[in-house]
């Protein structure tokens, strides 16, 4: 109510940012609290949003930096999902020395994509947890490629939307090397876009390993590999967005 995400409303013009959400929100009114359920029919298509409730099921891609995570930290703000990061979980697992974050780590160290091996079991045991059950989730960075949306179709598991985030690659190099982090609240933070507020925190940012040049461009090349299989996959939920705007037009566009 007072929320265009939640109240009832007239049906969104057939534009690339005429998701979503609600979209997603309304198809899935009055289903079952679980994230497995039978896989969605592929190309439903953009549909009239009318009245929304029950939890969201949404993906959100997109090439290194294109401000996934950025938009992340809006969408759970507003909308209260959970938010599961597949490179959040393996710097998780590599941090604590897992079998799995192990392994991860020399492919993570050289840019490339970890064996589906490392990575689809974390995310199955996320999205399985009461509190995305309950709250719905945001999926971010998975899946990346046709075999890890195989594996989580076979469960079950299916987006009520998927939102791809494009920004040419001349831009990505420039925002990669420019990112840093807060070790303290998880902000993410850019040197010329996002500088920290203060002194205090400016002081304990940190830069992810994998942010050169040289890495991103690796990063690179294995999106544009895999992404078109994997948006494939989803041909009919497939919403994108121009990633190049200011971050609170993006989020807004998105949020329409
Ligand atoms: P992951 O951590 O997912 O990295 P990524 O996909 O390369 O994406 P990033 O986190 O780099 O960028 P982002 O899109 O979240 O951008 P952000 O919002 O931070 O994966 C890391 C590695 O883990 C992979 O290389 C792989 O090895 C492994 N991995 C992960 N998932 C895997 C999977 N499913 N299968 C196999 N391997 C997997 O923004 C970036 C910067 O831009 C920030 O500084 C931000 O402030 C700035 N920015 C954001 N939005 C804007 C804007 N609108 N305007 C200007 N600047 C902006």
């Amino acid at each position: 109510p007072g929320d265009a995400i939640l109240a009832p409303r007239a049906a969104p013009t057939p534009t690339m940012a005429s998701f979503t959400l609600a979209a997603s929100a309304a198809k899935f009114a009055g289903a079952k609290l679980d994230s497995r359920r039978a896989p969605a029919p592929r190309a439903q298509g953009r549909r009239a949003v009318t009245v929304s409730a029950g939890p969201k099921r949404v993906m959100i891609a997109g090439a290194p930096a294109s401000g996934k995570g950025t938009q992340c930290e809006l969408i759970v703000e507003k909308y209260g999902l959970v938010h599961i990061s597949a490179g959040d979980l393996l710097r998780a697992a590599v941090k604590e020395g897992t079998p799995a974050g192990l392994e991860a780590k020399e492919y993570m160290d050289r840019g490339d994509l970890v064996p589906d091996s490392c990575v689809v079991t974390m995310v199955v045991d996320a999205l399985d947890t009461p509190a995305a059950k309950e709250k719905g989730w945001l999926l971010d960075g998975y899946p990346r490629s046709a075999s890890q949306a195989d594996a989580i179709a076979e469960q079950g598991i299916e987006p009520d939307s998927f939102l791809l985030l494009d920004v040419p690659d001349e831009k990505l190099v420039e925002r990669v090397v420019g990112r840093r982090l807060d070790p303290e609240t998880g902000k993410i933070y850019h040197v010329k876009y996002f500088p920290p507020e203060s002194d205090e925190v400016a002081a304990r940012l940190t830069q992810r390993a994998d942010d050169t040049e040289e890495k991103a461009r690796v990063r690179l090349e294995q999106f544009h590999s895999n992404m078109k299989a994997v948006e494939s996959c989803y041909a009919g939920n497939i919403v994108k967005f121009d990633g190049t705007t200011k971050k609170e037009q993006v989020f807004d566009n998105l949020k329409k």
